[in-house]
């Protein structure tokens, strides 16, 4: 389906109908972020009940759904302090704010950041996305933001200057192709940030929020890995499937450095309305009850086997499934040889050369139409797609 042609009119859990009433299967869930799926009762039930009571209040002003969803936020990461904001651009700005905080007296301002990574799209965001195609035309570019290889450890070490004083990577890079981060480099990276004084931030944007499997992508990534239990990042921003098609963003901030942005320092109008933190916390409440992180991990598990058996029949069209739990890739040889089959919706391919699948909370049934689909997208360039 072509994403700027089409006229999506409404939804149901993971099926789109357009305005003319064609059927479509998700693949994307809004690029990672309807967890639920689409128009689920749980999310218009908390939207209708909490709107009856408080939808705004100035951030002068604690509110029980904000101070208990940072609660819940705490609980699943750590001791430390989570700030509201409304997207992931935002929630990482206001990391890169905390790392100047932290740097300022000593003159050290420099964030490194990946290759391939992607931040959002304000000035900062840009800045600090590692793709060339994002600042393209927004020169002159925002300084104190340097690149470095993903999943090198010898280049981030070779990379710190005087200056340096953070680095940010994405546990699995998300718009940069579904490439996740290795324990060995997640775990060198604390140490050398420990070593060098640096604090290490995980944008949790798109990989967080039970996708992978377990709450945060590190978390999934480290498990059963000796000393992995203790790995914890000085700050993580979050945004897209923590309100499930609602906006809200928010970064948590490891306890010792969770003061550095006090009262006054950074703030925002609408981050964390009542309205926003109450359907953040229905959904950790129905991801946790129906068990939805096992069931990502399990039905992402059955649909990885599934994209590296066409890989291996369609050696000359794929090269490799990658991710965990529903945040999926496969490496393309070439583009043009991907052809979207008609009737799923198209999430962009992450990259020129990954096909990216990032789906909501999917049956057994569903997620063998959506392999039907991947196979017939691949075989496309001898057969056309089929409608469903
Ligand atoms: C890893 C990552 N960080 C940040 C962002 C920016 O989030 P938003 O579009 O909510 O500003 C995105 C969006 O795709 C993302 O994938």
């Amino acid at each position: 389906m072509d994403a700027l042609t089409s006229s999506l009119a409404m939804a149901r859990v993971i099926t789109f109908f357009d305005v003319a009433g064609k059927r479509y299967l998700d693949l994307g869930a809004g690029i990672a972020v309807c967890c639920l799926g689409h128009a689920h009762p749980a999310i218009t039930e908390a939207l209708t009940e909490q709107s009856k009571k408080l939808i705004h209040v100035s951030n002068l002003y604690f509110t029980e759904p904000q101070g208990r969803l940072a609660a819940e936020l705490v609980r699943r990461i750590g001791p430390g302090k989570c700030f509201f904001a409304n997207s992931g651009a935002e929630a990482n700005e206001g990391l890169f704010k905390l790392a100047r905080k932290f740097g300022h007296d000593e003159g050290r301002f420099e964030i490194l950041t990946a290759i391939n990574s992607f931040h959002g799209r304000t000035m900062a965001g840009i800045a600090a996305t590692g793709q060339d195609k994002v600042k393209k035309g927004f020169e002159p570019i925002m300084p104190g933001f340097r690149h470095i290889p993903f999943n090198d450890l010898e280049a981030a070490r070779k990379a710190i200057s005087p200056a340096t004083v953070a680095i940010m990577i994405e546990g699995v890079q998300g718009e940069g192709g579904v490439t996740p981060a290795t324990p060995e480099y997640l775990l060198g990276l604390r140490a050398l940030c420990n070593e060098k004084k640096l604090l290490l931030f995980m944008d949790g944007v798109q990989c967080g929020h039970y996708r992978t499997g377990k709450f945060q992508s590190f978390q999934r990534i480290l498990e059963n890995v000796p000393g992995g239990e203790k790995f914890l990042p000085d700050g993580i921003s979050m945004a897209k499937s923590l309100g499930g098609g609602f906006p809200i963003g928010a970064f948590w901030v490891r306890a010792p450095f969770a003061d550095l942005l006090g009262p006054g320092t950074h703030a925002s109008t609408f981050g964390g309305t009542p309205l926003a933190c109450a359907v953040a916390l229905k959904i950790l409440e129905v991801i946790e009850h129906e068990r939805l992180d096992e069931h990502a991990r399990k039905l992402g598990e059955w649909l990885k086997n599934e994209l590296e058996r066409l890989a291996k029949t369609y050696s000359q069209v794929v090269k490799r499934a990658r991710g965990f739990g529903f945040m999926l890739g496969m490496e393309l040889v070439e583009k043009k040889k991907f052809r979207r089959s008609h009737r799923v919706t198209r999430p962009p391919l992450c990259n020129s050369q990954t096909g990216c699948i990032k789906p909501a909370c999917w049956s057994f049934p569903q997620a063998h139409k959506s392999s039907d689909c991947c196979r017939r997208s691949i075989s496309s360039h001898r057969k056309p797609a089929k409608a469903l």
